[in-house]
């Protein structure tokens, strides 16, 4: 693999061709906000716009999405000049105003010392809840999991991930990968004793042989001994107590 060296706020740090600018400062400890972003997903990012950094190169400066934005030889990136950290207040405050219910946004926004919105509350904000239509959540699901449960539905600022027709689905198996993934909290998952509701369907959980603790939906397993051959009795006991 090729190694490039970048400088990122002063600092050289050595990433591999075509590694993301944002991966790589993440890499190295260096704060870049992100939101849309999922290191597992390759298609992710480019939508919510908060990575933005200043790249220079050859001469010229573009003001670029960090989560994919290839590192090259000679790149040299500021990430929190005046000029990134104005337009990602504006960037923040449409946030704000489109998700005002997600915490996560507001703690961001807070970072750069933003409590306040400049623009009036969404009109679709409270059917939305968190939810920013980033699709992450649709992408893990087909490309992490491989399963296809759940994709994006309706067009422009109605659009939100969910199930066919918003029914319970057949190809879902309760294993809660988008609701672990999503940026904003938006997914509701509730684990209740031994059961699961997920995308408004219930599963059983499998407990652990040892402490007794549900934790793997019954229909997760099922699907991994399917496409993996794993052995079933691998499940009987968590994690914690294999
Ligand atoms: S539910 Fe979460 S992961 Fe899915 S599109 Fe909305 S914000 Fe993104
Ligand atoms: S994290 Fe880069 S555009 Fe959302």
């Amino acid at each position: 693999m090729e190694k490039i060296a970048v400088t990122i706020n002063g600092r050289i740090c050595e990433g591999i061709r075509d590694q993301s600018v944002l991966s790589l400062a993440m890499e190295n400890g260096i704060y870049i906000p992100a939101l849309c972003y999922h290191p597992e997903v390759a298609s992710s990012g480019g939508s919510c716009r908060v990575c933005l950094v200043e790249a220079h190169q050859g001469g010229s400066m573009r003001i670029v999405t960090s989560c994919n934005y290839p590192v090259r030889e000679g790149l040299e990136i500021k990430t929190d000049t005046e000029l990134v950290k104005k337009i990602r207040k504006g960037i923040l405050e449409l946030l704000m105003a489109r998700v005002p219910d997600s915490d996560v946004i507001r703690e961001m926004a807070a970072k750069d010392g933003i409590t306040e919105t400049r623009f009036f509350k969404d009109e679709e904000a409270d059917s939305r809840g968190k939810c920013i239509a980033c699709s992450v959540c649709t992408l893990v699901c087909e490309e992490v999991v491989g399963v296809c449960a759940i994709s994006m539905l309706n067009r422009s600022r109605e659009k939100s991930p969910g199930t066919p027709y918003h029914k319970a689905s057949n190809a879902c198996i309760g294993c809660g990968a988008c609701a672990y993934a999503c940026p904003t909290g938006a997914i509701s998952m509730v684990d209740t004793g031994d059961k699961r509701i997920i995308w408004d369907k219930e599963f059983r959980m499998v407990k652990c042989s040892v402490c007794g603790a549900p934790y793997i939906p019954e229909a997760q397993v099922d699907w991994i001994v399917k496409t993996t051959g794993k052995d079933r009795s691998f499940f009987d006991k968590c994690p914690s107590h294999r």
